[in-house]
């Protein structure tokens, strides 16, 4: 979603902050704006479109302003424009305020303050805000703010600057991500932290209801009422390069290949050297409220949603405990029948998806033990969850999301064990046998990676037609899901995940000569049933590529084109199997020549409803 930066210092603010918005930039936007401190009043560029738009607005100014904010905004009240972009200001023009989330009750407060004597400019929820500061203001910025809050309800991350208080930037957070970042003589602001790493890896993650007041010298954290708050410096290992693109093409194909690292660093520590059980120590789950589960609950948004899948049919199958997964958008507003003893699982990448926050917030209220699987430490997931069990994939930049998807299946399979030895319903040697090859499974990922050629060359073939299907039985079918959206959302071809099973009652109405269907063949105990399926869509004159592994199942009838998966327990299939699928989508893309890393419409973070 948006993206804030904000700086106080010794530099000239302008290239600081033009530096940090393009660090955020995948996060998705439509327009970008600054403010700065110059001449004894705020000078703002702000411009509808891309960052390069407002870059070319500034040429051929000279600033020496130190102290500014700017903002990357994605829509929601109000379309992409100028004018709607931010900084917004108050009347006088002395405050500005760059916002992330959303004012819930913008209206009631927008009719009270213009019957005060307000004007507005804009069709934003956000211009209320340096509105409400200036009916407040009385030479305090940070109680000008404090005061507003009590009125605003919503999400927001939001900097606010007065041009009467020069070098100091006010900042609050509620319900979306806000980072400090520590310097000598100069401080920094984002909403993520790889809009921090040129210049520091000291930092303070803002918590919801948590205020800040920052200048050169100095940081103060508070909670909404000044109440000074100790914050305790999360320093981050992150190379500044992780966030860069390593000389890969995109971030999507870099995060890629990242995943055998990925997978290795989420398996750190967690499975002993024997390979005979699960350390989840992390995890704060009473074996009393294991052993006596009833039932488990997983509930995500998109990719994490598709890892979810995975998860029930691991859990169900390993740790013989029934399992329910739900869209997160969907859960939040089914009445959902849960209460104390039960375990709701929320998975989310950058662990500040709104609907998946949501659920989280209804699971806990309902009184269940809430484990978030997130990838983002200091995450609104991360903290407001009972537990956390954390993927350690590293930021994820692409809007695609992969190797994040990789380590939650990881992280779902580590649970899976880690529950059915806690219920004793994994005998020793068969949990062995899944341990180990989840251990070695990272050099299963780097053989398909080495063959990416190959699964380029069939993207290539492939990439100018309409529509694809992908279909499959059990875990195949979960991976098929995944597959489906990866290529939908990058590279704009329709496609579809079908149960293999549910074709005939329908779909297959659907498949006619030279239709192309990806079979995934990879379950032993469902590969007959498979290959009927796939015989049953090459009679209609579809031209299909199995996935499957070599050997027994190397019929020459298996499909057109065949992809081999390296051999592993069948159980793990899934975490290879989903490879080729991320190539295929990555190069069918590649090859239309779409903005892989930032597809149209979409958001790496979606903070809104
Ligand atoms: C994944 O490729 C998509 N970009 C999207 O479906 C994403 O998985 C979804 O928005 C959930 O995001 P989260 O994992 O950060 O909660």
């Amino acid at each position: 979603m948006c993206g804030i930066v904000g700086y106080s210092g010794h530099r000239q603010a302008v290239p600081v902050l033009i530096d940090g918005l393009r660090r955020l930039e995948y996060r998705g936007y439509d327009s970008a704006g600054i403010v700065i401190a110059e001449n004894g009043g705020l000078a703002i560029e702000k411009r509808a479109g891309t960052l390069e738009v407002l870059v070319q607005a500034l040429q051929g100014q000279s600033f020496t302003a130190t102290t500014g904010i700017g903002h990357t905004r994605w829509a929601t009240h109000g379309s992409p424009s100028d004018t709607n972009a931010h900084p917004h200001t108050d009347c006088s023009g002395r405050v500005a305020v760059v916002h992330n989330g959303i004012i819930e009750n913008y209206r009631f407060l927008r009719s009270w303050l213009k019957s005060e004597g307000h004007i507005f400019r804009s069709d934003t929820d956000t211009e209320v805000l340096p509105h409400l500061i200036e009916q407040y203001y009385r030479g305090d910025l940070f109680q000008a703010l404090s005061l507003a809050l009590e009125r605003v309800e919503g999400s927001f991350a939001l900097l606010a600057m007065a041009i009467d208080e020069p070098g100091r930037l006010i900042l609050a957070r509620q319900d979306s991500p806000l980072v400090v970042g520590l310097g000598m003589g100069e401080n920094f602001i984002a909403s993520d932290i790889p809009a921090l790493l040129t210049y520091t890896r000291d930092t303070y993650i803002l918590n919801d209801g948590e205020m800040a007041e920052v200048t050169p010298d100095g940081i103060k954290v508070s909670d909404f009422k000044g109440t000074p708050v100790f914050k305790e410096i999360f320093h981050v290992n992150w190379e500044a390069e992780q966030a860069e693109k390593a000389g890969y093409d995109h971030f999507m194909l870099k995060e890629i290949h990242e995943q055998p690292h990925a997978l290795r660093e989420t398996l750190r520590g967690r499975v002993d050297e024997n390979a005979r059980r699960v350390l989840l120590d992390e995890l704060e789950l009473d074996s009393g409220l294991v052993r006596n589960l009833k039932k488990v609950f997983i509930t995500a948004c998109g990719t994490a949603y598709h890892a979810g899948v995975i998860g029930k049919y691991v859990i169900e199958k390993l740790a013989r405990i029934p399992v329910e997964v739900d869209i997160a958008s969907e859960f939040r507003y089914r009445d959902p029948l849960i209460g104390p003893g039960d375990l709701v699982v929320v998975v989310s990448q950058s662990g500040e998806t709104a609907d998946t926050r949501a659920a989280l917030r209804e699971a806990r209220r309902r009184g269940a033990h809430v484990l978030a699987i997130t990838n983002v430490v200091g995450s609104s997931v991360a903290r407001e969850a009972d537990s956390v069990l954390y993927t350690w994939a590293g930021p994820e930049i692409a809007v695609a999301s992969t190797k994040a998807y990789l380590t939650q299946l990881a992280a779902f399979y580590l649970l899976a064990v880690w529950l059915a030895e806690e219920r004793g319903n994994l005998p020793g040697d068969a949990r062995e046998g899944i341990l180990r090859a989840l251990r070695e499974i990272d050099a299963g990922v780097e053989t398909l990676l080495a063959d990416a050629g190959r699964i380029a060359a069939l993207a290539r073939r492939y990439h100018e037609r309409e529509c694809l299907f992908f279909i499959g039985r059990g875990l195949d079918y979960a991976v098929a899901l995944e597959g489906s959206l990866k290529l939908k959302e990058i590279s704009y071809i329709h496609a579809e995940a079908y149960a293999a099973g549910e074709l005939k009652h329908g779909t297959l109405a659907l498949i006619t000569e030279g239709v192309p269907v990806i079979a995934l063949a990879t379950q032993p105990d469902l590969f007959e049933k498979t290959l009927s399926n796939i015989k049953e869509v090459k009679a209609r004159g579809a031209e299909v590529v199995a996935l499957t592994f070599a050997g027994e199942y190397d019929t020459e009838d298996v499909g057109d084109h065949l992809i081999h998966l390296p051999p592993t327990h069948p159980v793990l299939a899934p975490i290879l199997a989903v490879v080729p699928l991320q190539l295929f989508a990555y190069y069918a893309a590649v090859f239309r020549g779409c903005p892989v890393d930032k597809p149209r419409n979409l958001a790496k973070s979606v903070t809104v409803e």
